[in-house]
């Protein structure tokens, strides 16, 4: 029997986001499943029911209804104490559900005989689970969103321009904080045109602000900011005072400042004062995007945009709504991958498998039974240290660096003979010439494997984009070999201007070539 996927209407006051959109129906339909849409669910997020019906959903009026025909329903906002209360005893639910803030939500889903899947409970650091992962997906869409508020409350261009009315300066943007929204809103901004300038308290982002096109400013303090799983940690108090003066010179000079800071189970770490905003440019902009978790900013009111000392304080907490389509697409394709994950064969049935340290992860409550919080799961060990090559005694010197087993000092001599023999037919039968490039060739394909299979994976584009460069110097070379001989005068304009172009194009490639693998390993220092 093929289970039935339920999407009620979200029913939290200003939520547009809905758990699947039309494009994503038809896919949860070729896994095996049914789906059913309640009448408007998806009307806030641009989905009307008809796109629903045509996608082939059947549209159901009504929650009661919606709620009593799933076998599996998909939301996006915690359920209520009246949404739990509609559902189907031993039904499945997969959604946002906070288990650690919600214990009585928990207990009445345990009631239910539930089977529930908590998408905030992702184990994130596991790769396999970065397709499923909402809570990425969902501070992406709204950190770019932070930045097109920033942009709407500020009176002036991102980007510098030289215009015959003048000339504008570009705008100044500094980023608080810089985990999955941060660099969401770091890429906006600077694609904007903006300078863009981040701070975090964990130095290893450093690398990925820069890569998005933003400065990363540094904390005058050696303390280390990672708290474990790649979060931040509570920082000293001399850490602090060091921040809030950095924060403090910095507020004077830029145009806005979007603050995404938050350290996971805290209140958000408070970051501007009072006196920072008022130190900031008339029309200046903040975007609090922690305000829910009680805001980096002193003066930021949830949920509000307000004026105050001249800069235009941005506390909204519905970010995702303002962008309902996209940050729905994007929910409704995380539980689609999970679904796959659930439902292996395509029958429209779900196993949900405990021995999966994603499933394992996600799952909070199993048939009524509560399983958070999920033991750690094992990650995979670093990649093992290359083991020294155990080279037999007989074969030392001799064993090759790429292979596990070295070549047996016996095997070596054999291949070596056979090659020496092989050398002298040539020799004694084939002509002169042929000889001398043969030798030429065997030699490169030598050098060439040694050089290639030496090289680490992780550094095989740069040596591709060096090979071709280099390629291009060989084609200097045919050009010298084909130029005619002096004493030849028929065509010598012609080929001349030829190689004269042939040279000028083969010369962008080698210098392109070589330009872009020196980028390329600049990515690899430190
Ligand atoms: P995240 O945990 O990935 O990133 C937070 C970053 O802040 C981390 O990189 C952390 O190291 C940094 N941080 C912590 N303490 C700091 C300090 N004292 N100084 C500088 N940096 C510090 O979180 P994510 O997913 O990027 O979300 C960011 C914020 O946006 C959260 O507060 C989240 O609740 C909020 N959010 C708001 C939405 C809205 O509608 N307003 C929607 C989605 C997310």
């Amino acid at each position: 029997m093929t289970l039935m996927i339920g999407i009620p209407r979200e029913t939290a006051a200003g939520e547009k986001r809905v758990a699947t959109v039309p494009e994503v129906v038809e896919k949860l339909i070729k896994l095996g499943f049914k789906v059913a849409v309640e009448s408007g669910a998806g009307d806030a997020a641009n989905c009307s029911d008809d796109t629903y019906r045509a996608a082939g959903a059947e549209i159901i009026d009504g929650a009661a209804k919606l709620w009593a025909s799933s076998d599996i329903v998909f939301k996006v906002c915690v359920p209520t104490t009246d949404e739990v209360g509609l559902m189907r005893e031993g039904g499945t639910l997969i959604g946002f559900v906070w288990p650690a803030q919600n214990p009585e939500l928990m207990q009445q889903l345990a009631a239910k005989k539930a089977t529930v899947l908590a998408i905030d409970c992702l184990p994130r650091m596991l790769s396999r689970a970065q397709k499923m992962d909402a809570l990425t997906s969902q501070a992406g869409v709204a950190g770019y969103r932070a930045v097109i508020e920033a942009a709407n409350a500020f009176g002036r261009f991102f980007n510098g321009q030289i215009t015959a009315a003048g000339k504008v300066p570009p705008a100044k943007v500094f980023i608080a904080g810089a985990g999955v929204a941060g660099l969401a809103a770091i890429g906006t901004a600077a694609g904007l045109g903006a300078i863009v300038r981040a701070n975090d308290t964990r130095a290893e982002v450093a690398d990925q602000v820069k890569s998005l096109g933003g400065e990363f400013v540094k904390v005058e303090y050696e303390e280390e900011g990672g708290g474990g799983g790649g979060y931040a940690k509570v920082m000293s108090e001399g850490f602090q005072q060091a921040q809030r003066e950095m924060y403090a010179k910095q507020a004077k000079e830029v145009d806005i400042i979007i603050t995404t800071a938050l350290i996971p189970g805290k209140p958000a770490p408070r970051l501007i004062t009072a006196e920072m905003v008022q130190s900031m440019k008339p029309g200046s902009v903040i975007v609090d995007m922690a305000a829910e978790r009680g805001g980096n900013c002193e003066l930021t009111e949830p949920g509000k945009a307000v004026v105050k000392h001249g800069v235009t304080i941005v506390g909204y907490t519905d970010l995702n709504s303002r962008l309902a389509k996209q940050s729905s697409t994007l929910y409704a394709t995380n539980l689609f991958r999970l679904s796959e994950e659930l439902c292996k064969t395509k029958d429209g049935i779900i196993n949900v498998n405990m021995e999966d340290d994603a499933i394992r992860g996600l799952t909070v409550i199993k048939n009524g039974e509560i399983t958070w919080p999920a033991p750690a799961p094992k990650l995979p060990a670093a990649p093992a240290k290359p083991a020294t090559a155990k080279v037999a005694p007989a074969a030392k010197g001799h064993g090759h660096g790429g292979s596990s087993e070295p070549m047996a000092g016996g095997k070596l001599a054999i291949m070596f003979a056979v090659a020496a023999v092989l050398f002298w037919l040539i020799g004694a039968y084939a002509p002169a010439a042929f000889l001398g490039h043969f030798t030429v060739f065997v030699l490169a394909c030598f050098v060439g494997y040694m050089v290639v299979w030496n090289v680490t994976p992780a550094l095989h584009t740069p040596l591709m984009s060096v090979t071709n460069a280099i390629s291009s110097i060989i084609a200097i070379g045919a050009l010298v070999q084909v130029a005619p001989p002096v004493d030849a005068t028929d065509g010598r304009g012609l080929i001349l201007g030829l190689a004269v172009a042939a040279l000028a194009l083969t010369a962008v490639n080698m210098f392109g070539g070589f330009a872009v693998t020196q980028r390329m390993l600049a990515m690899f220092r430190k």
